[in-house]
């Protein structure tokens, strides 16, 4: 299993049998995930803590309690944003949230929430429109640290003239400072904003559901998924979706055509779809 000649790019042969390695012994499954995208994040992953071969690799998850964990954190990627996208938060804003106020009570998860920034962005417009009392919104993912930076609702200063950019294309007339605190190097969300967000773990990939929802995002996570996981996903998210729930993909995910009797377009571009 070790090969000693680090750098160089890992096979996904080799890599299947270090993930063999750690199910075995630490039940973590990197089955569902796409085996390209692995290994690209392995070689990067070996760079960046100056690790020459698999031998190494293993002494420092085998040594160091936690490097298990972050291990795990990079390989699954966590990049997000507040009101990434601005424009699918635009129509979400005006084709799905403005038509919540004559509905008594509605159920959100966001699957692969990554340190929150979406479930924030949501909780905003919900905010502005007055419904953020009515709304339970559930933000899921397998990374501790992403849930436990979400939880604290606390961001970088470092992102702040794109969030600043992006929340004034959705509403110009008001400024996203007025929902947090600043300071010099940090945001903090108003604590209001989070109080019908419940931030919890759960892996996609084992099936379980988590409730019934009205809306159900997951952007930009399917993407690392093969074929077949991401169809059981799909197929979770319908059975978890209300009649008439809405599903709102990433960019760059894709709804297989087996799920064309199952899901509807509503806007294609924005990859927001409602269940048949
Ligand atoms: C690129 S981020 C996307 C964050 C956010 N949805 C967005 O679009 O800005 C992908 C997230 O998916 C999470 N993830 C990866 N595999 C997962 C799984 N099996 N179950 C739940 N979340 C997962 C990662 O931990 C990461 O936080």
């Amino acid at each position: 299993m070790f090969n000693n000649n680090f750098p160089h790019p890992i096979t996904p042969t080799e890599l299947q049998e270090i993930h063999y390695a750690i199910a075995i012994r630490y039940g973590i499954n990197f089955s569902g995930y796409e085996s390209g995208m692995l290994c690209r994040q392995f070689d990067r992953f070996m760079i960046r803590h100056h690790l020459k071969n698999t031998a190494e690799f293993w002494t420092k998850i085998i040594t160091q309690n936690d490097f298990i964990s972050t291990y795990i954190n990079e390989m699954t990627v966590g990049f997000t944003e507040m009101f990434r996208n601005p424009e699918m938060w635009q129509k979400l804003k005006t084709d799905i949230i403005s038509l919540w106020h004559h509905i008594q009570h509605i159920d959100v998860w966001i699957a692969g929430c990554s340190s929150g920034e979406e479930a924030y962005s949501l909780a905003i417009l919900l905010e502005e429109e007055r419904l953020l009392g009515k709304v339970n919104i559930k933000a899921t993912d397998i990374n501790k640290t992403s849930l436990n930076t979400a939880k604290l609702g606390i961001y970088p200063q470092s992102n702040i003239q794109t969030i600043i950019k992006n929340y004034a294309s959705i509403n110009p007339k008001r400024d996203i400072l007025s929902f947090c605190h600043q300071n010099t190097n940090e945001l903090k969300m108003h604590s209001q904003l989070s109080k019908n967000i419940k931030f919890e773990y759960h892996n996609l990939l084992n099936q379980s559901t988590m409730g019934y929802f009205d809306l159900i995002l997951c952007r930009n996570v399917m993407i690392y998924f093969d074929d077949i996981f991401k169809m059981k996903v799909l197929h979770n998210f319908y059975n978890s979706l209300r009649a008439d729930g809405k599903l709102i993909m990433g960019y760059y995910d894709i709804l297989p055509t087996q799920m064309n009797n199952f899901f509807a377009p509503i806007n294609s571009n924005m990859r927001i779809y409602k269940k048949i």
